[in-house]
């Protein structure tokens, strides 16, 4: 029987069936089918998830349990529901956050991106300076084609950490024509410790920066991240813990 199983469900491109079939409880026919049938939705989901995370390209998996939205101050039109909501994706909207290093940053945007995914959306993250690096590595040689045309086709793009690393001038021109040919068609989210009216310091040309800011700005959801670094925070934490231990082992001896 399971043989005919087999081929039934190769001919109707559910393999996954034979996996699943056993792991469902039976109460009534009408149940069973339904159970299944919802498994294999869950799998696939599940597998396209995965794959689309794999895709993105994060640094690592965040989430948003957990993040602590203190640090940050929402514009008007939106709030913390709708940002999670993911409703900017839907609109094709920009989001900038901008902000001092280690106030969570591109932990909420990679957490951002993460949910992107699960909900089928297809994401690409970027560092700035490493995007920039492999364009211009692949530019000349005619093979940036793959890397323009991932981002140009996913829903999201992350541009993480503008401003750090001041860009040459090739690299700003190739960062821009990539930004211009996503303009419109898909959400970008770029996060920055540098208020936009510093951006001529990394960009270099006031022409460029100018339509750099048109492009990424203008309609944006402008998020500012403000307090202490959490990375600052977590190491005197540890500190703190250290010197409790050495408290504790001088009581004690
Ligand atoms: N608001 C926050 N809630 C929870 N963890 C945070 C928050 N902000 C920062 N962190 C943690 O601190 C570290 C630095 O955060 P990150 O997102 O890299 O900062 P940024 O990109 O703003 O420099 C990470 O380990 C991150 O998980
Ligand atoms: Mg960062």
């Amino acid at each position: 029987m399971e043989t005919r199983l087999r081929e039934h469900a190769r001919t109707l491109r559910m393999s996954d069936v034979v996996d699943l079939y056993l792991e469902v409880e039976f109460e009534d026919r009408l149940q069973y089918v339904t159970d299944l049938l919802s498994m294999v939705i869950d799998g696939r989901k599940n597998r396209r998830a995965e794959r689309l995370i794999r895709k993105a390209g994060f640094p690592n998996t965040d989430t948003l349990t957990g993040y602590d939205f203190s640090p940050v101050t929402f514009p008007n039109g939106l709030d913390r529901r709708s940002l999670a909501d993911l409703n900017f994706i839907q609109d094709k909207e920009n989001v900038l956050m901008v902000g001092a290093v280690g106030t969570g940053k591109t932990r909420l945007a990679i957490s951002l991106g993460v949910k992107a995914c699960l909900a089928g959306k297809t994401v690409k993250f970027h560092r700035a300076v490493d995007l920039c690096n492999t364009l211009l590595e692949l530019y000349p040689a005619g093979k940036a084609g793959k890397v323009i045309r991932d981002i140009t086709q996913a829903d999201l793009f992350i541009l993480d950490e503008v401003g750090y690393v001041p860009f040459s001038k090739a690299a700003a021109e190739m960062l821009f024509s990539v930004i211009s040919n996503s303009y419109e068609n898909q959400s970008i989210i770029t996060t920055s410790n540098l208020e936009f009216g510093r951006w001529n310091e990394i960009f270099g040309d006031e022409r460029l920066t100018a339509a750099l800011i048109d492009r990424l700005v203008h309609h944006a959801h402008i998020l500012t991240f403000s307090g202490p670094s959490y990375r600052l925070r977590q190491a005197l934490s540890r500190t703190e813990h250290d010197e409790d231990a050495i408290l504790k082992d001088a009581t004690l001896t």
